[in-house]
């Protein structure tokens, strides 16, 4: 009896085991495994834009770029030759178009319609497009993707800035994964935009991850220095960009996330704070906030340990994915249990849309919660959230528009109809100074 005992205990270890060495040899090789990719951008500043890309053959990297698409006047080489290329543009001027063209021998290149432009500090009206859980291939991203394009009448002049909030490349985040899901389907916006990528689960080959892109660690593209490519923040005009790691960093009350956003909230000057992160604190789609086992704990941690700190600073918009829905609350504070706690004593404006803050950032003026996960796939689910009153099964992405007094978020679905939309109005207080 004995005997037959042993045998199966080493049978089962020998199972883990062989599964841990498995696993370990999926992430690095899908990790590293080496791709060719068109050029993309990453890196954004004020004063700087980084280009990357790979190619089949070993070469030295070259970029031509100028203020015109006919004045390409100015010229960047790389010093070694490699088959992985990053060139920083550098010096440039803050709020300005660029045009772009890569140079290679071994890749043919899509040149056409490369430009980008550099952070600004001021700016009038800004429009973001946001995806959630976007890396499903296949037509409803294609038809998604078709709606925002239809929607700027076909002029990528009309877009800003471009923000994904995790499970960007399915199943599970691969270099050969991104290239199908992400840099193949979007390759006219890569070419535009710095992909401003939250890491959500299925991103799972974290190596490949940020190998691929590369976020600011030192307050490159504004506000607080986090030291972390996990969590940092981004400044574009009227906009302060908060990209939080709900996945694989700490999400305790005394962890480094935490601790660096009430800095870096703190000294935010910008007029709108939208936070971005994969997993929500509030969903009733085909994740629940009410499961404290749900996704291993993450959406408490993040309703428990965040909230408070987006109260705390009145953060204007909280972005996430991972539910593939639509879901969307109120103006909103102090919710950190589950749905059958929430009360009116919750909900700081009672109304559908046009609500009103103080230009101010101000303690309990309250937090507007969006969960768009379905730009490329969608769950079946009841969507009951009492906090979450504006939620539909349906695919979709968002259009946020900004000017210094005025957000306006858009949920345009994938027949091109908005059908959520909501105005926030910032005033001067009468107590209020600025
Ligand atoms: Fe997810």
């Amino acid at each position: 009896m004995k005997k037959i005992i042993k045998r199966v205990l080493f049978i089962l270890l020998a199972l883990v085991a062989l599964y841990g060495i498995g696993r370990f040899i999926d992430v690095a090789y899908g990790s590293w495994q080496f791709v060719k990719r068109q050029p993309y951008l990453v890196a954004q500043t004020q004063t700087s834009m980084a280009i990357k890309w790979q190619t089949p053959k070993s070469e030295v990297g070259k970029v031509l770029y100028g203020l015109t698409p006919d004045t390409l006047s100015h010229t960047l080489n790389e010093e070694e030759t490699s088959k992985k290329h990053s060139l920083t543009l550098d010096k440039l001027n803050k709020c300005t178009q660029y045009y772009y063209k890569v140079i290679s021998t071994s890749l043919n290149i899509d040149n056409n319609g490369r430009h980008f432009r550099t952070l600004c500090e001021e700016k009038p009206t800004q429009r973001l497009w946001v995806i959630g859980d976007s890396g499903k291939l296949g037509a409803d991203q294609r038809e998604v993707y078709a709606q925002l394009y239809k929607y700027i009448q076909n002029d990528f002049k009309e877009l800003d800035m471009w923000l994904l909030l995790g499970d960007n490349a399915y199943s599970s985040g691969t270099q050969k994964q991104f290239n199908k899901t992400l840099f193949k389907p979007f390759i006219e916006l890569v070419k535009r935009y710095t992909p401003w990528a939250v890491a959500g689960n299925h991103d799972a080959r974290r190596w490949a991850f940020y190998d691929i892109f590369d976020f600011p660690t030192n307050a490159e593209a504004g506000g607080t220095t986090s030291g972390h490519e996990e969590f940092y923040s981004v400044e574009d005009a009227n906009l302060h960009l908060v990209v939080l790691d709900s996945e694989t960093v700490s999400r305790a009350d005394d962890g480094d996330m935490a601790e660096w956003l009430r800095k870096d909230l703190h000294a935010n000057k910008k007029p709108w704070v939208i936070v971005a992160f994969h997993t929500p604190p509030y969903s009733d789609g085909g994740h629940k906030s009410d499961s404290s086992w749900d996704s291993r704990g993450r959406l408490k941690d993040m309703r428990e340990t965040f909230v408070p700190i987006f109260d705390a600073y009145g953060v204007d918009l909280v972005l996430s994915g991972h539910s593939h829905g639509y879901e969307r609350s109120k103006l909103i504070i102090k919710h950190l249990g589950k749905s059958d706690t929430f009360s009116a004593q919750n909900i700081v404006q009672d109304k559908k849309t046009d609500y009103t803050k103080s230009l101010m950032q101000k303690k309990n003026s309250g937090t507007i919660y969006q969960v768009c996960g379905s730009s490329a796939k969608l769950d079946g689910a009841t969507y009951s959230h009492p906090a979450l009153p504006y939620s539909l099964k349906e695919m979709g992405s968002l259009i946020i528009e900004l000017t210094p007094t005025t957000l306006t978020s858009k949920f345009l679905n994938i027949n091109g109809k908005i059908a959520d939309e909501f105005k926030i109005t910032k005033n001067l207080g009468k107590n209020d100074e600025r």
